[in-house]
């Protein structure tokens, strides 16, 4: 059962700008995930090239190239859609893993789905 997550206030995403990064499980391991706005519009991905699983990041949180239109792996220059995810130029083999977004009151809230889920979901009770 999906879950949502409260992320930020939507005035932390401004258009084409840094992201904000979180922790998410997916197919039960650790991994970081981030935000960004595009065109007005929230879209969230985990922060894993589909050319080597490694994270896309030039520096913490800058995931947009120079025009801003693109989402760019620091690594070997792999172009993805900010809006789908898909690769559109460079080495990607496939798509960004896209986490679903929901923006409303001016708050920015994650969904869980089957394979995305909480870093706290499986945490034992202290
Ligand atoms: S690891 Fe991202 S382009 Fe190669």
């Amino acid at each position: 059962m999906s879950e949502a997550i409260y992320l930020c206030a939507s005035s932390a995403l401004l258009d084409s700008g840094s992201a904000v990064a979180f922790e998410v499980r997916y197919s039960a391991q650790p991994l970081r995930a981030f935000a960004v706005r595009y065109q007005g519009k929230v879209y969230a991905y985990l922060n894993r090239c589909s050319h080597v699983p490694m994270e896309m990041d030039y520096q913490p949180n800058q995931f947009f190239d120079l025009t801003g239109h693109w989402l760019m792996c620091a690594t070997h220059g792999a172009m993805y859609s900010p809006q789908t995810g898909q690769c559109r130029m460079g080495p990607c083999r496939s798509s960004l893993v896209k986490i679903e977004i929901t923006e409303v009151n001016h708050q920015v809230h994650w969904h869980t789905s089957a394979l995305i889920e909480s870093t706290t979901h499986h945490d034992r009770p202290t």
